[in-house]
């Protein structure tokens, strides 16, 4: 296992599995009462520059649950926002707590964060990428299908953090991928670069939200503007016509197509009311998965 979990480009389709498969053993155990304090007098700094509900509390609830204590530094509290370079934050949080969680808007302070401190550093949520979620999705993908090589998974939208991560873990865990962007909203080009040197999963990348839906198992989606965007959001709501997880979509992927979305979602933009609550089983089951993959994340790099 890595020493960090910066991105899913660093893992390899082992590591991934070595996640799933700790992270359903510790909700079984969490299910069945059986304790599981591998992380006892441990501590997590959580480190916060955009909102959040599920990483903040799955994060908190989970390190508690380990046996150690998790601490939620603000943006409006701590000296990051003040200026504080990103090395002399790692170099000082290594000295008093065992691991790092951050949310934040550019990848690089999180490379940064690793860089110069000497704890692992768990990236929840960049412009770039969300791993911690797409873990979850692939363990709930895993519990619903029995499998994840040679699925077929689909991506609707802005071709943004979710996006990213989807198509490399999705691509990493054998999976064939495909996704429906306009041409002005692609994935990142390390991520494009990537899909290029997969050789036993297919990638597609399509303009159509129709054809990259065609027969497929699972169907993402995600906000038209992402935390950050909020000032082309009316921009957006325009050029992203089309982009919706409707009813008419659905029909052209399997029968028995799940629905993840990682929340929070806009209903009537890049899904339907009525499609949402038709899937709502898989997508709160997507949400609670959060509190194991990250529990297993956590027990893997600060134990
Ligand atoms: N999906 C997700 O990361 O949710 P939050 O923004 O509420 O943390
Ligand atoms: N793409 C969204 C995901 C939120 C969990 C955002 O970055 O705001």
């Amino acid at each position: 296992m890595q020493k960090h979990l910066l991105k899913l480009l660093d893992l390899s389709r082992e590591e991934i599995h070595e996640i799933l498969d700790l992270a359903d053993q510790l909700k079984y155990d969490q299910k069945h009462g059986i304790p599981h304090d591998v992380l006892k007098g441990k501590t997590l700094a959580m480190i916060f520059s955009k909102n959040s509900t599920r990483t903040r509390v799955s994060f908190e609830v989970g390190m508690f649950q380990l046996g150690g204590h998790a601490l939620f530094l603000s943006n409006a509290v701590s000296q990051i926002s003040r200026g504080e370079p990103v090395q002399d934050t790692a170099r000082v949080l290594s000295r008093y707590c065992d691991g790092i969680m951050i949310r934040t808007f550019e990848q690089a302070e999180v490379e940064g964060l690793a860089k110069y401190g000497t704890i692992p550093v768990i990236n929840g949520l960049t412009d770039f990428s969300h791993p911690c979620q797409v873990l979850a999705d692939l363990m709930t993908i895993r519990e619903h299908k029995a499998k994840l090589e040679g699925l077929k998974i689909c991506y609707i939208g802005d071709g943004n953090n979710m996006a990213n991560s989807i198509i490399v873990g999705g691509l990493k865990c054998g999976m064939d991928v495909s996704v429906a962007c306009p041409a002005d909203y692609l994935p990142h080009p390390d991520v494009l670069a990537f899909t290029k040197t997969v050789t036993d999963a297919k990638f597609e990348l399509t303009q159509d939200p129709m054809t990259a839906a065609e027969d497929a198992d699972v169907i993402f989606t995600d906000v038209w503007a992402s935390m950050g965007m909020e000032g082309e959001a009316a921009k957006r709501q325009h050029d992203f016509v089309g982009y919706q997880v409707n009813s008419e979509l659905m029909k052209v992927a399997h029968g028995d197509c799940m629905v993840q979305h990682c929340l929070p979602a806009h209903r009537g933009e890049e899904i339907t009311e009525e499609v949402f609550e038709g899937h709502a089983n898989e997508i709160f089951d997507e949400a609670e998965n959060r509190l194991h993959a990250q529990k297993a994340v956590m027990a893997l790099l600060m134990k």
